[in-house]
């Protein structure tokens, strides 16, 4: 019990190097995507009402039933949904090399809110992101940042960086020949920044997005080749930026799924 809940805290999982997964969604994913937990604890009335997700785990998996007393202990939300995964993080897809960058990547800076942080993954995943590259900010293996991520997390390869690390990487694909785009508020990058629709997104990206509070530092600006913004009222300073994820993302997607 108190393994599951030292998952709760980045030191819990660092020191045993896995994540804890809360609620049927989660199971599913993991058997959609074919990972192996080490460890399902579930009540019984979970378990009488899933039997086929339990019959489609990995024959290792340790299975446990536990009455919803338990089972909310170990929880890190108010009303688990009757079941929680130990996840290793050994399962967790892999980030290609530094000097080999794929495509399309997210670059994040300083990321502090986890249910951004959640829905950002989530439309990153929906919008062909290939690897999310995570300067500082929250952790995004928090149980509350893979409930908002809706399971993809478990999916998206991440690399997980200092501003330096995050510099370096962008100079490497940069060499690699990848467009570094920034995204600036429409008051403060008008004069830079061209609306997003006119961006070429064939070329190979690292789309960077900025902090909550204080937007993107000058240093990571400084290193993108372009600045894109989303124009909109200047009733308000900026968007949310979970929200101003979701258009810039996805155009690249529409470009190359229209006929
Ligand atoms: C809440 S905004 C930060 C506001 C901050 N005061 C600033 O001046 O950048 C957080 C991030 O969301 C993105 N963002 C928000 N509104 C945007 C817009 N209209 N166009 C492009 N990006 C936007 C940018 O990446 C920005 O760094």
């Amino acid at each position: 019990m108190s393994r599951l809940r030292a998952l709760h805290q980045p030191r819990g999982r660092r020191e045993q190097q896995a994540l804890l997964l809360e609620g049927t969604h989660l199971v599913q994913e993991v058997v959609r995507l074919g990972l192996h937990p080490e460890l399902l604890l579930a009540t019984p009335d979970w378990w009488e009402a899933h039997p086929e997700l339990i019959g489609a785990l990995p024959a290792a998996t340790a299975l446990r039933t536990a009455v919803p007393e338990v089972l909310e202990a170990a929880a890190s939300t108010r009303s688990p949904d009757g079941v929680l995964l130990v996840l290793p993080a050994a399962c967790l897809p892999q980030p290609r090399p530094e000097t080999d960058p794929p495509s399309f990547v997210l670059a994040l800076d300083r990321l502090q809110d986890p249910g951004n942080l959640g829905t950002l993954l989530r439309t990153a995943l929906a919008a062909g992101v290939e690897e999310v590259w995570l300067a500082e900010g929250a952790d995004p293996l928090q149980p509350k940042v893979v409930r908002a991520s809706s399971g993809a997390v478990l999916a998206l390869p991440l690399v997980r960086l200092d501003a330096e690390g995050l510099r370096r990487r962008l100079g490497a694909a940069r060499r690699r020949g990848r467009q570094v785009v920034a995204t600036v508020v429409p008051a403060e990058g008008a004069a830079a920044a061209v609306p997003y629709w006119q961006l070429d997104w064939s070329a190979p990206t690292v789309l960077l997005l900025g902090n909550e509070g204080a937007g993107l530092g000058e240093e990571l600006a400084a290193q993108a080749d372009r600045r894109v913004t989303i124009p909109h009222s200047p009733d308000v300073e900026s968007l949310n930026v979970a929200v101003a994820a979701a258009p810039l993302l996805l155009e690249r997607w529409r470009r190359r799924t229209a006929a």
